[in-house]
């Protein structure tokens, strides 16, 4: 018998985003792994970066750019405590990662994203693109960090 796991979220055979027209890429989901990050406040997640082979190999070689086919992938989850694990620690201190929220992705083609420092971003949430209007907020949040290529997420070691 051969156990199976549902990805994160979606299928990488479903819809394109607007704007740039990314899919979901296929196998994302073991792509491996850059770093982690908690936001509070509104989004009050857990996430996961991963990155594909192009990506980490140009992390790992100091590049300052990204080659074309790099892709990353944000993954987040809700951030809800864990009373199973507060009971083997004695006391209120777990929190572990619930429903996925939503997943991004970064895709590096310097020609077809020229205009938009070489990415094209999308974002899903149960296999559904979100719409253009937030896709529009993208690029200029991220262009604070031009200088690393408008990547933030550093490789952790
Ligand atoms: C409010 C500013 C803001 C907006 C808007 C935003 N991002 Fe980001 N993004 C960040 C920050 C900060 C990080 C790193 C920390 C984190 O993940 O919380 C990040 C991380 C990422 C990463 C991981 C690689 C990296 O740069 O660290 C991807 C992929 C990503 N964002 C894609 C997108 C996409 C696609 C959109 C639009 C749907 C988007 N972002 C909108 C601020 C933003």
């Amino acid at each position: 018998m051969v156990a199976s796991t549902a990805p994160a979220s979606g299928q990488a055979d479903g819809e394109a985003a607007p704007i740039y027209g990314v899919k979901i890429p296929a196998g994302y989901r073991d792509w491996r792994l850059i770093s982690v990050a908690h936001e509070a406040g509104n989004l009050n997640d857990f996430r996961a970066v991963l990155g594909n082979d192009v990506a980490v190999a140009a992390y790992r070689d100091g590049k300052l750019l990204f080659p074309d086919g790099a892709i990353f992938a944000r993954l987040a989850w809700s951030y809800v405590p864990s009373e199973e694990n507060y009971r083997v620690f004695g006391r209120a201190q777990s929190f572990v990662a619930g429903a996925p929220t939503n997943v991004q992705f970064m895709v590096k083609d310097s020609t077809k994203y020229a205009s938009r420092g070489g990415w094209g971003g999308a974002q899903f949430k149960d296999g559904k693109p979100a719409d253009e209007a937030l896709l529009k907020t993208c690029f200029p949040c991220h262009v604070p960090v031009k200088a690393r290529d408008y990547v933030f997420t550093r490789y952790a070691p």
